[in-house]
């Protein structure tokens, strides 16, 4: 009897299982038709302006065509979505520089998921034309290796620091200097100055029309028209410190991967919806944990023309989309992840160096401040991942971003002072430890540059022009605290 009764409750409670099953299996089912019903919606009405093509046979003879041809689907493929919005900002968590472990997705921290499937349907819209594209259309048009740099107002300062550098590199390579447009062209720079320092201005604007970008947006278009086939990019804050064709150029990983992209300080933190947006469904496992920082890359263009077609699709829909789907509001969103994200998505070679960047202070006499980074060199970083002696990657540039290397800025904005006693201070740390990290007291050399070229050119740079004594006052900083060796 008692058996019996066992036996029934036993059979009772399967029953109740199975029905508990089968209600939520239907639920589901239910919650999943009524998203899929509201999908199909959104392709209904996105679909209706037709698929854009691209003419496959047309001849691409110059840079100019080149971007012709590719304006019209960057315009056809324009979101037509709603601007992302964050709930918050992605926080900053450092990761540290021998922390080579592999990146966990970070949460979702978008307000709304209703751009969504918008965006996805524009992105598979843009790639299938370019994977309709072939592969080799453009390949006459790039020619030679150089480096570009966005300068422009404020960011020449710098720049001309960067490539007093590279000559004392040993580096001969070609600069192309791009400006947003003609206001920003300074003639006596451009034509008398920077010629001799075998670099030219070129005008952004001359090369497109119809597009309004600005800031983070100019750079992936800089690396694009600038006439050579090998690009070192360089923020005109990014200082070289090795010969690029020697060191950089001319071995691995640059001459397999053809894309070498440098890690930033903090963790990525991309919302997962871009891997729903890019059709890759989830994140890839055995990315970098940390996210990327754009101050300076290497990209061979006939190689890896696709991904910086997509790269620059990321940067044009950047503000409104890509920069909140690849930072979700973290310190710098901008152009840094796009590149990597567009080599990702097409499955294409890149290099990701894994050395940690490091950080250069100052004390202000208050706190320490980070001054600027060093990033290696990625020949000496992979050998050191490859071979079984423990190499000691060296720095292979310094990006100096605050303060940025701007003689007029300098002197003006207090950086030079101790916040204490408004004595000079050194900005990269003491003499001693430059001699560990480069070898040489590199923070003296760069203010013999300085120096040198503040004084030469206060009268000729626009926005140095009403900076009194600007020459006076670089000797004094020079006399104070490098002229002695101190
Ligand atoms: C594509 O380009 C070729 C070469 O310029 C031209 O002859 C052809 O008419 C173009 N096709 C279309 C559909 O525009
Ligand atoms: C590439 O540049 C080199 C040197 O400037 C020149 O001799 C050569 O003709 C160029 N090739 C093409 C295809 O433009």
């Amino acid at each position: 009897m008692r058996i019996t009764l066992r036996l029934v409750l036993r059979f009772l409670g399967i029953i109740a299982l199975i029905s508990i099953v089968v209600l939520s299996f239907s639920q589901s089912n239910i919650a999943y038709k009524a998203l899929s019903n509201r999908l199909s919606t959104y392709e209904t009405s996105l679909s209706s302006p037709k698929q854009p093509t691209i003419n496959t046979t047309r001849p691409i003879d110059s840079v100019q065509e080149l971007w012709t041809l590719w304006a019209e689907v960057y315009k056809a493929t324009r979101p037509d979505a709603a601007k992302l919005e964050l709930m918050f900002n992605a926080a900053n968590e450092p990761v540290s520089a021998d922390d080579h472990s592999s990146r966990t997705q970070h949460r979702e921290q978008l307000q709304g998921l209703d751009s969504i499937p918008a965006l996805q349907t524009a992105h598979t819209k843009f790639v299938s034309v370019l994977k309709s594209w072939p592969d080799h259309a453009a390949e006459q048009i790039f020619n030679g290796t150089g480096v570009v740099i966005v300068g422009g107002g404020e960011y020449f300062g710098p720049a001309i620091v960067g490539i007093h550098m590279l000559r004392r590199s040993g580096s001969n390579l070609p600069v192309q200097v791009f400006v947003t447009d003609k206001t920003e062209h300074e003639d006596k720079l451009c034509k008398d100055y920077l010629p001799k320092l075998g670099a030219e201005c070129l005008i952004l604007s001359d090369f497109i029309q119809g597009f309004k970008v600005t800031h983070y947006q100019l750079k992936s278009l800089a690396m694009l028209l600038s006439s050579f086939e090998h690009v070192l990019y360089l923020d005109s804050d990014s200082i070289p410190l090795l010969n690029p064709e020697t060191e950089l150029f001319a071995s691995e990983p640059y001459t397999s991967a053809g894309l070498v992209i440098w890690p930033d300080f903090w963790i990525s933190t991309e919302s997962p919806s871009f891997y729903t947006v890019t059709g890759l469904g989830r994140m890839p496992s055995g990315l970098p944990k940390s996210s990327s920082e754009a101050g300076q890359l290497l990209i061979n263009k006939r190689k890896h023309i696709k991904t910086l077609l997509l790269a620059i699709y990321y940067n044009i829909y950047g503000p409104d989309f890509y920069y909140p789907l690849l930072s979700q509001g973290a310190l710098g969103q901008g152009d840094k992840e796009t590149f990597m994200a567009a080599a990702m998505v097409l499955d294409s070679s890149y290099y990701r160096v894994k050395t940690g960047v490091a950080k250069v202070e100052r004390n202000t006499g208050f706190e320490d401040k980070g001054s600027a980074m060093i990033q290696v060199n990625p020949s000496d970083d992979f050998l050191e991942q490859d071979g079984d002696k423990p190499i000691q990657p060296r720095p292979a540039f310094i990006h100096a971003n605050t303060p940025k290397m701007n003689a007029g800025h300098l002197v003006d904005e207090g950086d030079l002072l101790s916040t204490v006693d408004q004595k000079p201070l050194r900005l990269w740390g003491s003499r001693d430890e430059q001699i560990r990290l480069f070898g040489l007291d590199l923070e003296k050399t760069v203010w013999e540059l300085i120096v040198q070229n503040g004084c030469e050119l206060a009268d000729v740079i626009r926005e140095w022009s009403n900076r009194k004594d600007l020459c006076r006052r670089l000797d004094e900083h020079w006399d104070a605290l490098f002229k002695d060796n101190l």
